[in-house]
């Protein structure tokens, strides 16, 4: 069961890469995919990077450009909220013109045909493309939220599904610019939240979305921030569906898995004799997932074309979603 309920990234020193005795044999993959009663799944920004979406810490990562610390905070938001509504907006934008990918759909169908009890995936991602891939929703724990959730700064308000770009007039993204805009600003605020002066908003306060509940509050993303803790809800029904059987197999996907509680999740399968199977595009940050055996698997590639070759044993070929049917795309990793 999840140690901590707040969301923080390990401090650990990331170890030198063990050489990894892991597997990496398909075949065998599928034939323990194919035994297993109950597999449990961990994906991170790597499930969406094929769908165009930025990862966090491999190269081009969001963190490698934006100061996380003065963009995804509560700190933050209460430093400058139209910056980090400019943050977010930008990534509601991007993930609304992004589709869905074949490593979605492949899971998706995994959980159709193993059903509830059968498979369970923790998604770190907040970009919506697993539930467009329709995804059965009882199989799906949003670690972190959604994008598309708001909540107000100061009531208990909450609006699911919000899925308008933009979100409202003075959010309005302007691709050419966002980036550098971002880069900046998340600098001088972090200057700013570190010697604890103000500084002007990006975008003022009486122009930015409230709270229709109680009118004065600001409303903000509804995703988990860096130090808040992850919805109590998800957590208990994550803990229900572990505590309901011993796992046999255990999915990490495209995560470096470093950021907690969720990395825990992959210690917590491992424990109860779960066989790990890891699918990165590269293997030298694994986290939690970072001491692989002779039992485990390891699959180097980009996971919107791995995912549908190593559980098309169980999945098939996924055709109606290849090219026409539906919103997904193959790989362009
Ligand atoms: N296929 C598979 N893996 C990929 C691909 C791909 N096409 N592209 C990148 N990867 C891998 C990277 O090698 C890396 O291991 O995906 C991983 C992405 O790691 P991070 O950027 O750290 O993202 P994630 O693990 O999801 O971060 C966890 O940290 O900042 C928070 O809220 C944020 O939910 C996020 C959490």
């Amino acid at each position: 069961m999840s140690s901590s309920t707040s969301f923080h990234q390990s401090s650990r020193q990331q170890k030198p890469p063990k050489r990894s005795w892991a597997s990496t044999s398909v075949s065998d993959f599928q034939a323990v995919l194919k035994s297993s009663k109950r597999v449990l799944a961990l994906c991170g920004a790597g499930l969406s990077a094929s769908s165009g979406l930025e990862t966090f810490r491999g190269a081009g990562g969001m963190w490698r450009n934006y100061k996380a610390s003065a963009l995804a905070t509560p700190e933050a938001f209460e430093n400058d909220p139209g910056l980090v509504w400019l943050f977010y907006a930008y990534r509601r934008h991007k993930a609304l013109n992004a589709k869905p990918n074949m490593g979605h759909y492949a899971l998706a169908e995994l959980a159709r045909r193993k059903g509830e009890e059968g498979f369970m995936c923790l998604s770190q991602n907040i970009d919506g493309l697993s539930q467009r891939a329709n995804h059965p929703a009882a199989q799906l724990k949003l670690l972190h939220s959604s994008l598309f959730d708001l909540k107000c700064f100061s009531c208990p308000y909450i609006e699911k599904d919000n899925f308008s770009d933009p979100l409202h007039p003075s959010l309005i993204i302007d691709e050419a610019s966002i980036t550098a805009r971002l880069s900046a600003a998340s600098k001088t605020n972090k200057k700013s939240l570190s010697n604890s002066t103000s500084k002007s908003p990006t975008i003022p306060i009486d122009e930015l979305p409230h709270c229709p509940a109680c009118k004065t509050g600001l409303l903000r993303p509804g995703v988990v921030w860096f130090d808040e803790s992850l919805p109590k809800q998800t957590l208990t029904e994550i803990d229900q569906w572990i505590g309901s059987g011993l796992i046999d197999l255990c999915l990490v996907i495209g995560t470096t898995a470093q950021v907690y509680p969720a990395a825990s999740y992959v210690q917590v399968a491992s424990k109860e004799g779960a066989r790990i199977a890891v699918v990165n595009m590269d293997s030298r940050e694994l986290g939690s997932a970072g001491s692989l055996r002779s039992v485990d698997f390891l699959f180097e590639g980009d996971a919107a074309r791995v995912l549908p070759d190593i559980l098309g044993g169980v999945v098939g070929g996924l055709e109606e979603f290849c090219g026409g049917g539906g919103d997904g795309e193959r790989g362009s990793g």
